[in-house]
């Protein structure tokens, strides 16, 4: 069987299971297609590894904020089993918001087959409270060889609709091209902002050649492009591409590369995801105005 037969068949199940990836939303933000599917993805999706469990008001901040995603037009989450308890909290966020038939959610595989993989894949299913993921990827590569075809043993079964690879440095680029020469794979998830540009020059063009879709994260470079600019104000020319802030500035560099299908910001802020959702109404920049973007970080 192959990808392309494998996500139909993985989406049939999950329409069976009454799961509506495409249902309609007030919020028009700007989205862009999984290549080899009609399925299409907000480019602003919400990065969970500070949510774990806290004092009330922590928990509160938390629901506020997938709610506000939700409510901004935002579908992808993406967790992870080593990102303490934050599958946990957001199976019982999305749970209590009732909104898990909207939502686009990730998680990841950090264990061989032969090791505890198979059961913390499991894990995930129950502290995610859902019987379907919508992506998992090998974090980081590990466990690869032996999880990938476990992973694809459970699209089959319709339990997975797609599987992936994570990385969010540069020093694993020489192998995680080597994963994605050896195995088909729907995602990858890589390091990539205006600070970090890298993965631009050699991980990109692959995923294009491939048709594989591709998630960025640490876009915001951990907080590290907002300490660089500084309180100065924008440039007068952001606002030509619809940006009124500097988080803006920064995911709309991000989300207009062409193989770009979804930042994913870290968030734990309602006031953050708003801002950042932001990023996904008007126009992105053109090749010119990205150009533009990466010489005025580079004169700071
Ligand atoms: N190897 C891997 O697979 C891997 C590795 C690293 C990260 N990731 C994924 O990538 C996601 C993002 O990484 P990250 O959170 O470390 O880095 P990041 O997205 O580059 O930066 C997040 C930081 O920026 C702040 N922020 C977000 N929006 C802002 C805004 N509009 N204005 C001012 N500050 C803002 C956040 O604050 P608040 O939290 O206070 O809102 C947080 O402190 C992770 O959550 C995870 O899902 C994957």
């Amino acid at each position: 069987m192959n990808r392309r037969q494998l996500i139909k068949q993985a989406t049939g199940v999950a329409l069976s299971l009454n799961w509506n990836p495409l249902k309609a939303r007030a919020v028009k933000v700007i989205s862009k297609t999984i290549p080899g599917t009609s399925e299409t993805l907000p480019v602003i999706g919400l990065g969970t590894n500070r949510y774990s469990i806290g004092d009330a008001e922590h928990q509160a901040c938390l629901k506020q904020a997938l709610r506000t995603f939700h409510e901004h037009g935002g579908t992808l989450i993406d967790t992870a089993p080593i990102y303490r308890s934050s599958e946990t909290i957001l199976g019982q966020l999305i749970k209590t918001l009732g909104i898990r038939d909207q939502l686009f959610v990730a998680t990841k595989s950090d264990r061989a087959a032969d090791d505890s993989g198979p059961e913390r894949l499991a894990n995930s299913f129950t502290q995610l409270q859902t019987e379907q993921l919508d992506l998992v990827q090998s974090h980081n590569l590990r466990g690869v060889d032996t999880m990938l075809p476990v992973l694809r043993e459970q699209q089959i079964a319709g339990r997975i609709r797609y599987v992936g690879i994570t990385t969010s440095r540069g020093n694993q680029f020489t192998e995680f091209l080597d994963v994605m020469n050896k195995y088909p794979l729907d995602f990858i998830q890589v390091n990539y902002s205006l600070v970090d540009r890298e993965a631009a020059e050699r991980i990109l063009p692959l995923a294009v050649d491939k048709g594989i879709a591709v998630l960025a994260n640490l876009p915001l470079g951990r907080g590290a492009l907002f300490k660089k600019v500084g309180d100065r104000p924008l440039p007068d020319w952001a606002i030509e591409f619809d940006c009124t802030s500097w988080a803006q500035f920064f995911l709309k560099y991000v989300i207009s590369h062409p193989a770009v299908n979804c930042a994913i910001p870290g968030m734990t802020q309602s006031r953050h995801v708003v801002d950042n959702l932001g990023a996904a109404l008007g126009r992105l920049p053109d090749a010119a105005e990205r150009r533009r973007q990466e010489q005025y970080l580079d004169g700071l």
